[in-house]
Order: C-alpha cells, then sequence, then structure tokens
C-alpha cells in the first residue's frame, strides 16, 4: 500500500537527487554493508536466523542494518521533520496516530479522518520504507510535504549528527514496561516467525531478552539513549511513557500538541477537540476499524504484516497472564541495575 500523503503540494527541497546520483549513493553504501556484515558478532534471531551486533545494538542483518547505515550516509533531515523514535512493541502505532491526528487536525474532520480508512503506519511510515520502496515514485521523502512525519527504531546514538545536531527538528520517543514489551515482542514475532522454522519458546525469548540479544536491543541502552538526551535537549525530544499515556491520555496529548508546535487552543479544547483525537486513536477504535483488520503492512522485502497484528490487547501489565515469578523478579532487577541513577523508573 502507498503511503498516504496529506499533501500534494511538496516544498522547494535543496537535497532532491537524481535517481542516478541516489542509485549511486545506495551502492556505497551497499558496500560498506558488505564489507561490514561478516565481521559482526552473531546471535540468534527472532525471526530472521540470526541478528548481529553492530555498534553494541542487535539489528536484522539484511534489513535494519543496511537501512540503519543508509540514514547513517545519506539521511539529509529538515528542521520541521517529526521523528517518532521507539524500540519496537512500546506503543509505536498508537502514537503514529495521535501525532498524525494532532498535527493535521485542522485539515480533516473526525466523521472523514484518513485514520478511519489508512492504517496509521501508512498515515506514518518509516523512515526505512524510502529504501524499500522499489517504486519510488510512491514514496519519496523527498516529495514529502513539511512537516514530515517519519518513525524510526534506530537507538539515539546510532543517528547521524544531521540528526541529532539539528536545532529544529524534533522527536518524540515513547517506551513501555519492558516486562510488557517483551511479552507483545514474543507474541508478535512468533506469528510472523518463518513456518519452517520452529515456534522461539517464552523462555527461549525472555533469555534472549534479558541478554539484549533482540531487535535493536538492549532494550535498557535503547531507552537511556532517548532518555538522557531529553534531558539535555528537552525541546528536542519529548520522552512519553506508554503507561502514562494510557492513564492520563488527554494530558499527554495536549503536552504533545505544545511540544509539537501545535498547542490545542482554549477554544479547540473546550470544544472537545483532545477527546476526539483520544477517541480516534484509542486500541477500541483503530482495531475494530477494517483497515486495521484486513490490509497487510510491507515493512521490507521479506516482512509483510497484516495490521492486526499491531492491535493486540492494549493493556497495561498483560506480562502478568506469562510471566512466572522468576522473570518477572530477574527482568525487574535487570532493569533496576541499568536504571539505576538515570532518574527512570517503570512501575512494576
Ligand atoms: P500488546 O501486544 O501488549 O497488546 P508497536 O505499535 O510499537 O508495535 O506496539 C504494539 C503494542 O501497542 C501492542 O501491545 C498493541 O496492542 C498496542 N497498541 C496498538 N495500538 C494501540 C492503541 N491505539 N492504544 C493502546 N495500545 C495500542
Amino acid at each position: 500500500m502507498a503511503a498516504f500523503q496529506p499533501s500534494l503540494e511538496c516544498d522547494n527541497i535543496s537535497n532532491i537527487h537524481s535517481e542516478q546520483t541516489d542509485s549511486d549513493l545506495i551502492q556505497k553504501t551497499d558496500e560498506r554493508y558488505r564489507e561490514t556484515l561478516p565481521n559482526l558478532p552473531k546471535g540468534k534471531g527472532w525471526i530472521t536466523e540470526h541478528l548481529v551486533q553492530y555498534q553494541g545494538f542487535w539489528l536484522t542483518p539484511n534489513a535494519a542494518l543496511k537501512i540503519l547505515m543508509w540514514v547513517q550516509d545519506h539521511f539529509k533531515p529538515r528542521p520541521t521533520d517529526i521523528f517518532l523514535a521507539s524500540f519496537p512493541k512500546s506503543g509505536t502505532t498508537w502514537l503514529k496516530a495521535l501525532i498524525f491526528a494532532t498535527v493535521n487536525r485542522t485539515r480533516y474532520g473526525f466523521a472523514d479522518h484518513p485514520l478511519l480508512t489508512t492504517g496509521p503506519h501508512d498515515c506514518f511510515p518509516f523512515l526505512d520504507a524510502h529504501l524499500q520502496e522499489k517504486d519510488r515514485s510512491r514514496f519519496d521523502l523527498d516529495r514529502f510535504p513539511s512537516p514530515r512525519l517519519l518513525s524510526i527504531h534506530i537507538p539515539y546514538i546510532l543517528l547521524p549528527n544531521s540528526m541529532t545536531d539539528h536545532q529544529s527538528c524534533r522527536f518524540v520517543y515513547i517506551c513501555r514496561d519492558p516486562k510488557d514489551v517483551l511479552v507483545s515482542k514474543w507474541l508478535f514475532l512468533n506469528k510472523l516467525r518463518p513456518k519452517d522454522l520452529p515456534p522461539i519458546s517464552l523462555e527461549e525469548a525472555f533469555e534472549l531478552f534479558c541478554q539484549g540479544i533482540s531487535h535493536y536491543g538492549p532494550f535498557w541502552d535503547h531507552v537511556l539513549g532517548y532518555w538522557e538526551a531529553s534531558l539535555e535537549t528537552p525541546e528536542k525530544i519529548l520522552f512519553l511513557k506508554y503507561e502514562d499515556l494510557k492513564k492520563e491520555p488527554l494530558v499527554v496529548v495536549k503536552r504533545l500538541g505544545d511540544f509539537l508546535g501545535y498547542p490545542f487552543s482554549l477554544e479547540e479544547e473546550s470544544k472537545g477537540v483532545v477527546e476526539e483525537i483520544v477517541k480516534l486513536c484509542s486500541f477500541e477504535n483503530l482495531s475494530t476499524l477494517e483497515v486495521n483488520k484486513v490490509s497487510e503492512q510491507k515493512f521490507s522485502k521479506d516482512t509483510i504484516i497484516d495490521n492486526r497484528h499491531f492491535f493486540r490487547k492494549g493493556k497495561v501489565g498483560d506480562w502478568k497472564s506469562y510471566l512466572t515469578t522468576e522473570m518477572v523478579e530477574r527482568l525487574d532487577e535487570i532493569t533496576y541495575e541499568k536504571l539505576l541513577g538515570s532518574g527512570l523508573v517503570f512501575g512494576s
């Protein structure tokens, strides 16, 4: 499915490459990738045979590593870009819908809103899609109108300076209790695991997760990277927790509007616009829409995911139905030790 484009107009951007130049640049990155890959440590993969460790983080060798290198080598941010960053299974889909609805709220009415017929991942694409879409006319970052809404799982310290130094481009980071992330991730990835590979048991997934061996893991390093950066530059990075969003969605959405430069006016508040956005993007609403039940989402050459898999339960604390007491104690202990002194805590 093509990415949803909010408007046909496009900015006059200086970084539009010709197709030829673009493919030359990508070829260079391909060379760097081919030279680097054989020398990287390997760990067991959750949906691929293995993950590779690159600059401290575990990535899928065919998709995530290649894309990361492309971003490091070539991506040109705009000052107006809005990035949603997350560790997978932390609430990315929900935040995509909320940010899209907040930023575009004067454009669309709630009765015929694009989110009713287009999935959050198409309204707010992953930056990766740029590299993966063969038909570039369907997804050309350079032609996206500003502000571009782009999503990433890339750890903060692996981002190029052009993204972290840039004074104006903004990041919203969503994190979640690692126990819920683990359970959500295990159930999700077992659905995507190729049929010729045996399913991964919860015990095995747990061990891998604790060792940090999971997509974009270690979880704690990922979260801390954005947490520390958000403390240094709060005007650039808004750090959110899934649990807070569940508890006080109206408060968090208003903070989101302020941070993104789209504050809600008193008139909008009195008309219930914030409530409408929260309702539109709620699990109960999005998960029952036809588009989120039937359509597929193409994430990479080999990974096509049914949209419905992004909506499972949407609850805080579902780990209680899956993890043993020993697992909970061990995971909580790792979390405590890793986050000690950082000021960041997760409720148990
Ligand atoms: P569960 O598996 O615990 O239900 P991501 O979008 O980062 O892949 O995260 C997926 C998790 O977010 C899943 O958690 C999913 O159910 C939940 N989720 C998706 N949409 C949501 C929404 N609108 N509100 C709350 N949770 C949502």
